[in-house]
């Protein structure tokens, strides 16, 4: 059945251009079932009339915070109430930076703050007004509350520009909304995933790196969305587009990931170590490229540091999944890696020409305390579904069991 079948979804409508996508958007959630009533700003009836709006939703359009026809003059409690999830969509940024301070100076400002269902926000706005700090700043705010952002999607942009910043088209909005009442096996869940190789500079043009593609990773944070997770994924270099509803962090040495992790780690609930990190870095970098020399030249390394061991290693640690790469031995490294690092779990893969890093196909065999499952080759894509559903199952295995133990110890108090 479909999961917007019957829904009550309170449609918020702000002041972008993207608010003639609103229209679109309103048929596509009817045709899904869904009962589909707006709100718009003052702003937003500036870009598509209401009687738009009413005449495809068949609902009144509200948009006075006191409107006396409303019953006992609290229209935004009555449609608070009434909604099974809450979008905004077109979301600007004022918007967006009102969400965040809980002002209820208007019908929508107010139906958010009063709406006890989830809520959802599709930002749209320019792509410097995206990328600005005080933007980023309010969106990790409300991902921090449980807000599900929805997009933007990259392109070419109402301003002439092109970048991130364009909302996502009615029917992906759809059906990232549909996904919210899935209840997928991580949904409600945080997973924070690092991917890709790292690069160490030596000089201002030459780096050490390794052969990662950020491939499993991305197939991994990827599944793990689609699995109802809210997904950060940091990446290292790659040549891969962020799969988009998941929220990307790009960086390029081991200790800018370090650094990007333990920025985001305080509310993940999962975090998945799938990048291939330098291990070493050359101690000093040259501020010039190094001259080439007929005597050869001797590059010293200091250890970067170890990012999934510092993550297990926090005093209330995330549920870590680490991989190994290995070129023999594979499960006694796995194993000691496991036990070194603490980790709730590690998926093991056999690495070499061909094999592991670059490829689209995998093998994996996953080891945890007291016992394994092997996962035979194939593509990454669905080798990271199959691995995800795992973890679900583990996690959940692990958060009963911890529940347990604190009701029994909450008893014998
Ligand atoms: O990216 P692809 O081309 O698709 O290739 C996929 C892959 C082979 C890179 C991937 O499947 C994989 O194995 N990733 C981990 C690679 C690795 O660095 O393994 P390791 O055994 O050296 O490290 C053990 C674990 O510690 C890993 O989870 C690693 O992310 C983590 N680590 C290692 C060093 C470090 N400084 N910080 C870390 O967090």
């Amino acid at each position: 059945m479909n999961t917007l079948s019957g829904k009550h979804i309170l449609l918020g409508v702000t002041g972008g251009i993207a608010a003639y996508k609103s229209a679109e958007l309103v048929r596509c959630l009817r045709k899904q079932g869904a009962v589909v009533r707006v709100v718009m700003t003052t702003a937003a009836q500036e870009f598509i009339t209401p009687l738009t709006l009413q005449a495809l939703s068949g609902q009144p359009v509200c948009s006075d915070l006191l409107d006396p026809r409303s019953e006992a003059a609290m229209g935004h409690i009555e449609l608070a109430r009434w909604a099974d999830a809450l979008l905004v969509a077109p979301a600007t940024a004022d918007f967006i930076a009102r969400l965040v301070q809980g002002r209820a100076d208007d019908l929508l400002a107010a139906v958010c703050l009063a709406c006890e269902a989830p809520l959802a926000v599709a930002p749209a706005m320019n792509r410097a007004m995206w990328q600005q700090p005080a933007t980023q700043d309010n969106l990790a705010l409300l991902r921090a509350r449980r807000v599900n952002v929805l997009g933007p999607a990259t392109g070419s942009q109402a301003c002439g520009e092109t970048g991130p910043g364009r909302m996502l088209e009615p029917d992906e909005l759809t059906r990232l909304l549909a996904g919210l009442f899935q209840g997928g096996a991580l949904a409600g869940r945080r997973v924070l995933v690092t991917a890709g190789p790292t690069r160490e500079p030596i000089d201002p043009v030459r780096y050490i790196s390794n052969r990662s593609s950020g491939k499993m990773g991305y197939a991994i944070a990827r599944a793990a969305a689609e699995a109802g997770a809210q997904v950060t994924l940091v990446t290292g270099p790659v040549a891969l587009v962020l799969p988009e509803q998941v929220d990307g962090i790009l960086v390029e040495t081991a200790e800018q990931m370090h650094a990007a992790v333990m920025e985001h780690i305080a509310d993940t609930d999962i975090f998945i170590a799938a990048a291939a990190v330098a291990d070493y870095r050359p101690q000093s970098v040259a501020r010039k490229k190094l001259k080439k020399s007929a005597a050869g030249i001797t590059l010293a390394l200091e250890p970067n540091p170890d990012i999934l061991a510092a993550v297990a290693a926090l005093p209330e640690p995330p549920f870590t999944l680490g991989f190994a790469a290995e070129t023999d031995a594979l499960e006694a490294n796995a194993r000691k890696k496991l036990r070194a690092k603490s980790l709730d779990m590690i998926a093991a893969n056999v690495v070499g020409p061909g094999r592991g890093f670059e490829v689209d196909d995998n093998a994996l065999r996953v080891f945890w305390d007291g016992g394994e499952q092997q996962f035979g080759q194939t593509r990454k894509t669905r080798l990271a579904r199959q691995l995800v559903a795992l973890l679900a199952h583990r996690y959940q295995t692990k958060f009963d069991k911890d529940r347990v133990i604190k009701l029994h110890a909450k008893d014998s108090a």
